[in-house]
């Protein structure tokens, strides 16, 4: 069992929890994930560590609402536990000074760009972040990154703070002042990640992107988490999540996180009715 010491709204809908996990966080490195399950009988499903304390032993994690588990999991609050913290999983991000690096954050994705841009940072790199979110008040981690970041943006689709646009905007618009950008990691919705390729390909600027197909076992023994990348087989939990941008099968990643819609909209329809009912039911 796992230990919930701090839990807390950032936005509508998502959540920074802080876990009880001290060999994780004592291992952990920028990029890997851990496998949870809330509850013994529970579904599994990945989280990207977004931050690790390794002297008091905890690790956070940073969980949007979007189905039966992670509705289930943001239900939970101080001195709660999950059941099960699998990790570090993945293949930690490839770090190295490459110059001037820009860190995009999509919506939620900005829990997973937040400690690769830290460790870019760390490694001496001009860091660049753009912290794209469809308006002001779903905005996350917005000091976080300015902390680790040379230059900070924050863009919005509906233009009620920052820049007004998307992020793949706010980048070109870099690009054509003429700065030199040396590496590019985009993290955030399919179509938000295979924008940002579509900018930096012209340029011939090195992108890392970090998927999100659906895992089962986040070990590379069940086959769930398969992409296509550079028209290769790939198994993300263990062979990424990074990988090249510019060498993805975005739409193969979208059509495959779609097979279990209808089981997953069904799945959460009876969570949320089962939460409206009475607690003694
Ligand atoms: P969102 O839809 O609010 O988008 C966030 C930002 O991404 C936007 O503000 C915009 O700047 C940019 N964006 C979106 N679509 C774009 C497009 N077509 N072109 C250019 N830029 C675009 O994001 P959200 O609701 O926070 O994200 C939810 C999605 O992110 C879910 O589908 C979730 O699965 C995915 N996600 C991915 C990862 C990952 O590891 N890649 C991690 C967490 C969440
Ligand atoms: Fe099973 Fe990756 S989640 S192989």
């Amino acid at each position: 069992m796992y230990r919930i010491v701090s839990a807390i709204f950032l936005a509508e809908n998502i959540k920074k929890i802080e876990i009880e996990a001290p060999r994780i966080a004592k291992k952990r490195k920028a990029g890997q994930f851990v496998m949870l399950r809330n509850e013994a009988n529970g579904e599994r499903f990945p989280l990207t560590i977004a931050d690790s304390d390794p002297e008091k032993g905890t690790i956070t994690i940073i969980a949007q609402g979007a189905g039966k588990s992670t509705r289930e999991l943001n239900r939970k609050e101080v001195g709660d536990t999950i059941a099960d913290v699998v990790g570090p999983l993945g293949t930690p991000s490839h770090i190295e000074n490459f110059g001037t690096a820009v860190s995009i954050g999509g919506g939620v994705g900005t829990a997973i760009a937040y400690p690769t841009a830290a460790a870019l940072k760390q490694a001496g790199n001009y860091v660049i972040t753009i912290n794209g979110a469809r308006n002001k008040d779903l905005v996350i981690l917005e000091e976080e990154m300015k902390a680790v970041s040379d230059e900070a943006y924050i863009t919005t689709d509906d233009g009620s703070y920052g820049f007004s646009g998307f992020v793949t905007q706010k980048l070109q618009e870099l690009i054509d002042s003429g700065r030199k950008i040396d590496f590019v990691l985009a993290i955030g919705p399919i179509p938000m990640m295979k924008a940002v390729a579509e900018v930096t390909r012209p340029y011939n600027i090195r992108t890392m992107v970090s998927l999100n197909p659906i895992m089962i076992d986040g070990t590379g023994m069940c086959g769930g988490c398969r992409v296509t990348v550079d028209n290769q087989i790939k198994f993300a939990c263990v062979d990424g999540p990074e990988f090249d941008a510019h060498l993805v099968d975005f739409k193969n990643l979208s059509d495959r996180n779609r097979i279990y819609l209808h089981e997953e909209k069904q799945s959460d329809e009876a969570f949320a009715h089962k939460c409206r009912l009475p607690q003694h039911t």
